[in-house]
């Protein structure tokens, strides 16, 4: 007699083999490794091809071809003069940036190349003063990611211009091109230096300042 659980279990048995056959027949004979030749004689693919296609050999090998060099030129972009993709940037920090910056000197002058009131900031400093350790000049239109930084020092300095000072501890900005040349001219910047510099910087008049 066949019981209901009997019927469901070969049933159930039956659709499986039929799932099987299916499979089996509709699975590529390509992807079995087995193509036919011009003249429909089955053989074997032995080469390492890096796709399988219903193409015929000449063609599946210079595809294939074509696709190995550039492969390579992916993998060696140092040899590749024009790379497709720039390599993506290491996202900045500015703030691990003005860490490393101030690292060097206890004072900082924050200028650009083109601008006249940094030049001749620089040059008052330069031509007056001698300032140990020297202060670390950063031309932020040299900086790789000198637009961010200024951004940067707008925020923690409270100064968006150049030339920006910065001495000693404190980020807040020391003063700008007038600010300086006031306390210069007043023979008061001296002492504030070496006050800011709290030590770490040590500032003496220069004996013959040029075009004083
Ligand atoms: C100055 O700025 C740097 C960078 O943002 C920060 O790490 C540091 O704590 C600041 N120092 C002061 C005294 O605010």
């Amino acid at each position: 007699m066949l019981t209901p659980r009997k019927l469901r279990i070969s049933g159930l048995a039956f659709f499986i083999l039929i799932l099987i056959v299916l499979f089996t027949v509709n699975t590529p004979r390509q992807a079995q490794g087995i193509k036919k030749n011009d003249n429909g004689e089955k053989y074997t693919i032995t080469s390492n091809k890096l796709i399988d296609s219903t193409n015929d050999d000449k063609i599946d090998d210079a595809i294939n071809n074509k696709i190995k060099l550039n492969k390579q030129e992916e993998e060696s972009p140092e040899t590749n003069t024009q790379p497709k993709k720039p390599k993506p940037s290491v996202e900045f920090d500015p703030a691990k940036a003005l860490v490393e910056i101030r690292t060097i000197s206890p004072m900082v002058v924050f200028s650009k190349t083109y601008c006249p009131y940094s030049k001749k900031l620089k040059q008052l400093l330069k031509d007056n003063y001698e300032i140990t350790p020297e202060p670390r000049i950063v031309e932020l239109d040299k900086h790789e990611n000198g637009e961010d930084l200024q951004s940067y020092l707008y925020e923690v300095t409270d100064r968006r211009t150049v030339p920006n000072v910065l001495v000693g501890s404190t980020n807040k900005s020391r003063g700008g091109y007038d600010d300086i040349v006031k306390l210069h001219n007043e023979g008061r910047l001296l002492e504030m230096l070496n006050e800011w510099g709290n030590k770490k910087l040590v500032v003496k008049k220069k004996e013959t300042p040029s075009n004083a």
